[in-house]
């Protein structure tokens, strides 16, 4: 049986067919599940992709909403260009093709946020048509078939990989298909543990023929990434409000909503001693790692308890109580630290 069989075999006996996004099956659903998909777990997304779909249920609505509520859905998901480059090819398809999902490959991947392989999964899944896909997961399940001694990043190999992928596409059931690729490198063909006792392609698997899985994947060359050291202000004013900034569009965490940062020591105690205040009223917190693609940022967290409104200080940005804060879209570390000092902000100004 070839490789296009035996994978749609497996499926109609072990594929997910519950998921959220494959009921009501639009080019819209399709579309939000494919990019909350990328770098996110299905357990993970399918609360977030409900949400969402019960705020914006259309493209039109999507379209209409304000940036600081999509994000604000987004909030926790990681990977924030996402949400804007979703809200912003929403706009354009609204503006360009009346609301209306294009349905021609070079028409979708122009817009923005989506990739070949997204484009891929969203014309097989959503339209049916003869679309190859190669994510993580599909990269992963082929460079073990084919036993690729070479990292799947590097263009050429890539390239190679996007071939072998056409070859391998079956005759008819697109959608099932691309499911089934995503499914099998998601559950059995995993990164680590791979069942393979399982797996319907094991008889072809040069990988497995030569007892050698755990060797591919290859990994990407490793560089250690840079620690970059931040100064994070919970400017906390009379009414126990903080004071919050919404960061550029560009660059981490674009258009969130984040506590006022400082690069260094020196920055930051100019602010405080522009504030009078005394050491008593400022509190250094345990510092939090958090990681990017590129480098690790440690959060240096610290609390000033200010006894007027923040709105008399240098700091810029808007003051928010804790739950009007919650309701914004925050980077998931910032969320995680306001929810740990809550005690402390009703205690103080209590
Ligand atoms: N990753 C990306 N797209 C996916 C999908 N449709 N199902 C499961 N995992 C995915």
């Amino acid at each position: 049986m070839s490789f296009s069989k035996q994978l749609l075999a497996w499926f109609d006996e072990n594929g997910r067919f519950d998921l959220p996004w494959q009921q009501n099956k639009t080019a819209y659903r399709v579309w939000v599940s494919e990019i909350m998909l990328q770098q996110t777990q299905v357990t993970t997304v399918i609360p977030y992709f409900e949400r969402f779909m019960l705020s914006f249920p259309s493209l039109e609505d999507l379209a209409k909403a304000s940036q600081d509520d999509v994000l604000a859905h987004w909030s926790g998901l990681g990977y924030y260009a996402r949400g804007r480059n979703l809200h912003k090819a929403a706009q354009l398809v609204q503006e360009t093709y009346s609301g209306t999902f294009p349905t021609t490959f070079d028409e979708i991947v122009a817009l923005p946020g989506i990739g070949r392989s997204t484009a891929g999964a969203i014309l097989s899944i959503a339209y049916q048509q003869k679309a190859t896909i190669l994510d993580g997961n599909v990269k992963r399940v082929l460079c073990r078939y084919d036993a690729v001694e070479a990292w799947a990043g590097l263009k050429p190999i890539e390239q190679k990989l996007w071939e072998r992928a056409e070859e391998l596409m079956p005759c008819n059931r697109y959608d099932d298909y691309s499911q089934a690729l995503m499914d099998l490198g998601a559950t059995l063909c995993k990164r680590s543990q791979p069942a393979c006792g399982r797996c319907p392609l094991v008889n072809e698997c040069k990988a497995f023929s030569t007892d050698s899985v755990a060797k591919f994947p290859y990994s990407k060359p490793k560089i250690d990434k840079p620690i970059r050291p931040k100064l994070f202000l919970i400017l906390v004013d009379l009414d126990g409000k903080i004071r919050l900034q919404k960061r550029p569009q560009k660059g981490i965490w674009g258009g969130l909503w984040s506590l006022p940062q400082f690069d260094g020591e020196t920055e930051f105690k100019t602010i405080v001693s522009e504030l009078t205040l005394s050491a008593q009223d400022l509190l250094k917190l345990k510092n939090i790692k958090h990681s990017f693609t590129h480098y690790h940022l440690v959060l240096q967290p610290r609390i000033l308890f200010w006894k007027k409104h923040c709105s008399h200080t240098g700091v810029m940005g808007k003051d928010f109580s804790l739950s009007q804060a919650y309701e914004l879209g925050l980077p998931a570390p910032i969320r995680k630290l306001l929810i740990s000092i809550e005690g402390q902000i009703n205690v103080k100004n209590s």
